[in-house]
C-alpha cells in the first residue's frame, strides 16, 4: 500500500503559462481541503534545490484565478538534470517533512520529475502546463488555449493592415517544435498557407501559389509559420519567397512571447482548475508518479515517463481543411 501524503510542495518550472496560477489555487485548496499542509516553492526546481519554500494558505492564493504568469515563478533549471541538484533538492523536502510534489509545466519539467521520483522516495504529479499543446496523452494543457487567442487577436489586427495594403504578411507564432499554435491560429484567422515542423513544406508550391493567386487579383496572403518549423521560422521563408517574388511586398510579425502573458481563458481556468484538484485526489488516492491529463473530456493519468517519450501528431484531416479553404 502506497504510504500516506501529509505535506506537499508545488511548484511551476518551464516557460509561464496563462492558467498556472489557477492550477495553484486549485493544488492549495484542494490540498488544504483533504487536510495537508501546502508549501509553494519558488522558481521551480531552482527554488527546491536552493530550499526557497513556504507555506501556502487558502488566502495565499485568493485573486489570483484570473492572473497570468505564475505567483510562484518559474524557471529553467539547468541544475536539476544534474544528479547533485536533485539529491540536494531530496533534502530540502525530507528535513521538512514534505512527502509529495506536484509540478506545473512541461514534458522537460516531467522529465525532471520522472528521475527524481524514480530516484528518491518522494511521489510526483504533473499537470500539464504549456502554450505549446505539446504533450502526448493530453487533449489540453494549460496556456494554449489564451495562447492561440492572444495570436488570432494579434493576426487579426494584422489582416487589417495587410489588407489595405495588399501586402503578403508572414506571422511567425510560438509552439517550440510543435505546430499546433500555428495550426490552430492559421486556421481561426484563414491563413492561406501554414508551416509547421510535423509537415515538410515546399517553398516552391507557396511560390507557385501565391503567382497563381497574383494572376487572378488575390494579393493578401497570411501565412502563419510555426517558430520551429524546417526553415527555422519567419524571416527565413521571407528571405527564399522574396528571392522568387521581387516584386511583392513581404512583411514578417514574430508574436513572441505576447502569446505567453495574460489573463487567462474561460478554458484555461477550467482545465486548470480540473487538473490542480485532481492532481490532489492522485496523491489522496496513491497513483503516484503520472500527469494528469484530460482526453475526451475525461481525466486521464499518464505515467511520467510516457509524458517524456511521445510527441503529438497532427491530424491529416487538419491540413486538408487548411488547403481547401485557403483557395
Ligand atoms: O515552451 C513555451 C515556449 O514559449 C515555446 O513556445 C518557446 O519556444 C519557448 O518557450 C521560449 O522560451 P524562453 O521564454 O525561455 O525564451
Amino acid at each position: 500500500m502506497a504510504k500516506k501524503v501529509t505535506k506537499i510542495g508545488v511548484l511551476t518550472s518551464g516557460g509561464d503559462s496563462p492558467g498556472m496560477n489557477a492550477a495553484i489555487r486549485a493544488v492549495v485548496r484542494t490540498g488544504i481541503y483533504h487536510g495537508l499542509e501546502v508549501y509553494g516553492i519558488m522558481r521551480g526546481y531552482q527554488g527546491l534545490i536552493e530550499d526557497d519554500i513556504f507555506k501556502m494558505e487558502s488566502r495565499s492564493v485568493a485573486n489570483i484565478i484570473q492572473r497570468g504568469g505564475t505567483i510562484l515563478k518559474t524557471a529553467r533549471c539547468q541544475d536539476f538534470f544534474d544528479y547533485k541538484g536533485r539529491k540536494r533538492s531530496f533534502e530540502n523536502l525530507k528535513r521538512r517533512e514534505i512527502d509529495g510534489l506536484i509540478i506545473i509545466g512541461g514534458d522537460g519539467s516531467f522529465r525532471g520529475a520522472k528521475d527524481f521520483s524514480s530516484e528518491f522516495d518522494i511521489p510526483c504529479i504533473g499537470i500539464a502546463g504549456t502554450i505549446d499543446k505539446d504533450i502526448h496523452g493530453t487533449d489540453f494543457t494549460i496556456g494554449f488555449d489564451t495562447a492561440v487567442n492572444t495570436a488570432v487577436e494579434a493576426i487579426d489586427k494584422i489582416r487589417d493592415t495587410m489588407d489595405s495594403h495588399d501586402r503578403i504578411f508572414i506571422i511567425e507564432v510560438m509552439g517550440r517544435d510543435a505546430g499546433y499554435i500555428a495550426l490552430h491560429s492559421g486556421i481561426a484567422t484563414g491563413a492561406e498557407n501554414i508551416l509547421i515542423p510535423e509537415r515538410r513544406s515546399n517553398i516552391e508550391d507557396i511560390i507557385i501559389s501565391l503567382q497563381e493567386k497574383e494572376r487572378r487579383k488575390k494579393l493578401v496572403n497570411l501565412i502563419v509559420v510555426a517558430e520551429g518549423d524546417e526553415f527555422g521560422g519567419a524571416v527565413e521563408v521571407q528571405r527564399r519567397l522574396c528571392e522568387k517574388l521581387p516584386k511583392a511586398e513581404i512583411r514578417v510579425c514574430i508574436l513572441g512571447h505576447i502569446q505567453r502573458g495574460g489573463s487567462p481563458s474561460c478554458i484555461d481556468r477550467l482545465i486548470a482548475s480540473r487538473m490542480g484538484y485532481h492532481a490532489i485526489e492522485c496523491l489522496i488516492e496513491g497513483r503516484y508518479n503520472v500527469f494528469v491529463g484530460i482526453l475526451n473530456n475525461k481525466m486521464h493519468y499518464i505515467p511520467l515517463e510516457n509524458a517524456v517519450k511521445n510527441k503529438g501528431k497532427i491530424s491529416e484531416e487538419w491540413m486538408k481543411i487548411v488547403k481547401i479553404l485557403a483557395s
